[in-house]
């Protein structure tokens, strides 16, 4: 059966009325209603704990702008803390995942995880998301990729230049590879369980991928995400095909081999010309993006402007989600994220010939 949100039907290359729009990191400090509902919780962690509040924090963009998608709030790096790995965020730091994973003994201190059981609050979540939501619009679930994943492991914590992990790519790439293997299972295991509760459609942020040469990133990213790709299950419980997004940033000159993965969308960066990328796809993927966040500093009517322009690169064809390159600046004006949200919608609705938004 076909399915009816035009998300799902932009995710399956099936025709839309209008582009289907939603943002990643909708849900997040630019709101004020986000900062409250985090002071309420007393940290971020708690919050991605607190069932009723991360349902809460998940719907606040909903209310404010006519998004096509929700996207499960929570974090990638909650799946390494369920493998053993303690996380923290210091304010001001970002994420400390420490003591980091370094050596084949380190390793030992990994558990296979239990999604059910270690990340019950995730899985409730999205349980109660789901119901929030009452079928208005569908739930994307999410994980890190196991690359990404294994940089905040290794490194422990964020980095730039990645000392450590990709001195073990190319000392050790057998220790990488016992690594990203643990991920691959956690990662598979965890997405499906989301499934199972209720996900509608699931996307790897893969935030690191672009730091690679190309010979390692097949080989230490995509790989691992094409294994996961094959293990996932491709229906949710009320038998509706699940799409997976695949979303390496900076990888635009990879896209050839990420629509060979078997991924159902793939998630461009602001770095690639939407239209070329649709060509090169060769209608084999839907796209996903891809607007340079930094557009949201400007004026409403810049805006329009250049969502009109993305969404005419992109021209009539099925397969278009629109998002941002990347994650929304926690300093963004809200107001322009309105404009953006109305912007995608009626020019795109011109352009699939429906005068009306
Ligand atoms: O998109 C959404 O609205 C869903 C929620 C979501 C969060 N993190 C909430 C969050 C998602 C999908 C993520 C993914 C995530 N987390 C990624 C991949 C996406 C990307 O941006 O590339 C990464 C690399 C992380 C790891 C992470 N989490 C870092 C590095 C940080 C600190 C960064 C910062 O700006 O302080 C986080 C914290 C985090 N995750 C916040 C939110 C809303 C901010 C926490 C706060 O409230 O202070």
């Amino acid at each position: 059966m076909e399915p009816k949100h035009p998300f799902l039907r932009a995710c399956l290359r099936l025709p839309v009325e209008r582009t289907p729009i939603w943002i990643m990191r909708q849900a997040g400090r630019y709101l004020p209603e986000y900062r409250a509902s985090r002071g309420e919780a007393g940290d971020f962690l708690s919050l991605c704990r607190n069932t009723p509040l991360a349902t809460e924090v998940t719907m606040q963009p909903l209310r404010r702008f006519n998004l096509d998608a929700a996207i499960l709030f929570s974090d990638i790096l909650v799946v390494p803390e369920a493998m053993g790995v303690p996380l923290r965020f210091a304010t001001g730091e970002g994420p400390i995942l420490e003591p980091p994973i370094r050596s084949a003994d380190d390793v030992k201190r990994l558990r296979r995880i239990e999604p059910e059981k270690d990340l019950d609050y995730v899985m409730n979540a999205v349980g109660s998301i789901r119901e929030a939501l009452d079928d208005k619009v569908p739930l994307i679930g999410f994980s890190g990729s196991p690359w990404t994943l294994a940089t905040y492991m290794i490194e422990g914590g964020s980095s730039k230049t990645f000392p450590n992990i990709k001195g073990m790519l190319y000392d050790q790439p057998t220790l990488l590879d016992t690594i990203l293997d643990r991920l691959v299972e956690a990662v598979a295991d965890y997405l499906n369980a989301q499934i199972d509760h209720g996900a509608q459609a699931v996307q790897i942020f893969d935030t690191w991928g672009g730091a690679l040469s190309p010979k390692a990133y097949r080989a230490f990213s995509l790989e691992p995400m094409r294994r996961i790709v094959e293990k996932l299950k491709p229906t949710g419980p009320d038998g509706q095909r699940v799409p997976v997004i695949l979303f390496s940033k900076g990888c635009g000159g990879m896209l050839e081999h990420l629509v060979a993965s078997g991924c159902d969308v793939v998630g461009l960066d602001w770095t690639i010309n939407i239209g070329e990328a649709r060509k090169r796809a060769n209608g084999a993927v839907a796209l996903q993006g891809n607007m340079d966040p930094a557009v949201l500093y400007a004026s409403p009517d810049r805006i329009r402007e250049e969502a009109r322009t993305l969404l005419e690169a992109y021209g009539p064809h099925p397969g278009h989600i629109f998002n941002l390159g990347h994650g929304i600046s926690p300093d963004m004006n809200p107001d322009h994220v309105a404009a953006l949200v109305d912007a995608v919608h009626s020019e795109s609705a011109r352009l699939h010939g429906n005068g009306s938004s």
